[in-house]
């Protein structure tokens, strides 16, 4: 999002505030946002497109800074340029704000206690759905202390939805973190168009069938109108767990959901959109003179290398970095790549820091990179330049210029945005995608080098594909690449999915 504008938000502690309503007595909040305002189109999302930070952290300007993740970077471009609201959590433990506008949007904050981040966030929604839908990297934990947590606060973004939405507003939930928020609306207010995206991957029935409550997240999920996936495996895989855990009957993608009363409410129906990113903004930061003179610096910094390989990531275990800094160096190891020649620079941006897997990866990851480093850095070349940072989009895109390979090594992705920002970004048409097949992007960047990166000698030698590349074959693959995205932004992703969500379905009650 381009944040420029700096709401300073009337803040409450969670004490004052405890007892009262979220809208409490102020008839507005001290930017002038009417916190019992009503809106026609609202988005909700377990995040707002700000996060509170500290002034000491990059990329913080007076308290807030831009939500790390795909879902903000996909959907804040299009909220900027509507009317509507976003409902969403402002990232900071126990602290109460009005609703605020920032950078243009309205927000409307969703306060989460400490207990609430505990239980909601980091147990239920990152501990149990996140590896269950990741084909279950990691082992998912089950326990019903964080299912109960999900269900309330669930109910608290409903809630916060219930008082905002004008009568027949549109309505789109967003991500597994809210699957409950569809039906609990469709209960509520049944006068709502109700849309739901999943950004990240939906598990095949046979691993879904572990969660204890997987018939409540149907339902839920049913509420809505429309449910949208990244990919059309993921659109199928729901429909089969419909089928098989709710009995419901699927045909054609569609679902009518019956009321207690066994009279059908509505239909809901399942589909692919592959979403996407700001193509505007990532092509015009490439072309800026400053910014490609900051691409060049960086080649400078690093003494100049042949090849700059170059990674960006939440420091997550679904994005495969220790496969890739282990291919990287068996590469080194058998002299394929040397530390004159070549630099791997691996942005890791700090994610999910106290749950228990994502603290082991990093130890393991940090442990890996000096390991590699101390081996093989001599006093002019670094092997890994390792950046546990987020940076701002400015410098991303100053990254994607300057480096020769893109290392897309995802176990498994809903779909990676990265992958589309670095092809955006090469507007000469060169460079090389190394694209893991496991990741969503790799439906519609099939020009990229695909691999499987469990598969480590073939993963050596897709690196070296792409090392090696000749500037034709980079061209010819970019090109198609490039064109895909620059047919397919953001701005189409969420105009297909609202119309999608608009359209009259056709009742087939035979
Ligand atoms: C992914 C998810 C988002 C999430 C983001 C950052 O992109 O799909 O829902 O917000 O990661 O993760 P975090 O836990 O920091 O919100």
């Amino acid at each position: 999002m381009q944040a420029t504008q700096h709401a300073e938000p009337r803040l409450e502690s969670a004490d004052e505030s405890a007892g009262e309503s979220a809208h409490s007595t102020a008839a507005h909040g001290t930017d002038g946002t009417d916190p019992d305002a009503q809106y026609d189109f609202m988005v909700v999302s377990n995040r707002l497109p700000v996060d509170r930070c500290s002034p000491d952290e990059p990329g913080c300007e007076d308290g807030w800074r831009r939500s790390p993740g795909g879902l903000v970077t996909a959907l804040a471009p299009m909220m900027a340029k509507t009317d509507g609201a976003w409902v969403g959590w402002h990232g900071a433990p126990d602290e109460h704000l009005q609703p605020f506008s920032h950078g243009g949007i309205d927000l409307v904050p969703v306060q989460l206690s400490t207990h609430d981040i505990e239980l909601f966030y980091e147990g239920f929604s990152n501990a149990t759905l996140w590896p269950l839908y990741h084909d279950v990297i990691a082992p998912p934990e089950f326990h019903r202390k964080w299912w109960d947590s999900y269900r309330k606060v669930n109910r608290r973004f409903a809630d916060a939805v219930i008082h905002h939405a004008a009568a027949g507003a549109t309505v789109w939930v967003q991500d597994y973190q809210l699957q409950l928020v569809p039906k609990m609306l469709r209960e509520a207010r049944p006068d709502l168009k109700i849309g739901f995206f999943n950004h990240i991957p939906f598990p095949p029935p046979e691993i879904f069938a572990q969660l204890p409550w997987r018939r409540a997240i149907i339902d839920g999920l049913l509420g809505a109108d429309l449910v949208g996936f990244q990919r059309s495996s993921d659109a199928g895989n729901f429909m089969r767990s419909a089928r098989r855990f709710l009995g419901a009957s699927v045909k054609q993608q569609q679902v009518h959901v019956k009321g207690s009363d066994g009279q059908t409410t509505h239909i809901a129906r399942a589909q692919a959109f592959p979403i996407s990113i700001d193509v505007k903004q990532i092509s015009e930061l490439a072309q800026k003179p400053e910014i490609i003179e900051r691409a060049q610096q960086i080649r400078r910094d690093l003494g100049n290398p042949k090849t700059i390989l170059l990674g960006v990531d939440r420091l997550d275990y679904t994005k495969g970095i220790r496969h890739r800094l282990k291919a990287y160096e068996e590469l080194l190891a058998d002299g394929k790549v040397t530390v004159e020649g070549a630099t791997l620079i691996q942005v890791a941006s700090p994610s999910r820091e106290r749950v228990e897997q994502y603290r082991l990866l990093r130890e393991e990851v940090e442990g890996t990179v000096g390991h590699i480093n101390g081996t093989y850095d001599t006093m002019q070349n670094t092997a890994v330049r390792y950046l546990h940072h987020s940076y701002p989009i400015e410098e991303m895109v100053a990254l994607y210029l300057a480096a020769d390979v893109m290392l897309v090594t995802a176990l498994r992705d809903g779909m990676n945005l990265v992958a589309k920002e670095y092809v955006t970004a090469r507007t000469k048409n060169d460079g090389a995608l190394v694209l893991s097949e496991f990741a969503g992007a790799a439906d519609q960047l099939k020009q990229a080098l695909l691999m499987n990166p469990h598969d480590i000698d073939g993963l050596k030698d897709t690196i070296m594909r792409a090392v090696d590349m000749q500037p034709a074959e980079a061209a010819r693959r970019m090109r198609a690449m490039r064109k895909q995205i620059l047919d397919h932004d953001v701005d189409l992703w969420s105009s297909d999915f609202l119309n999608a969500l608009k359209e009259k379905v056709v009742r087939d009650d035979s």
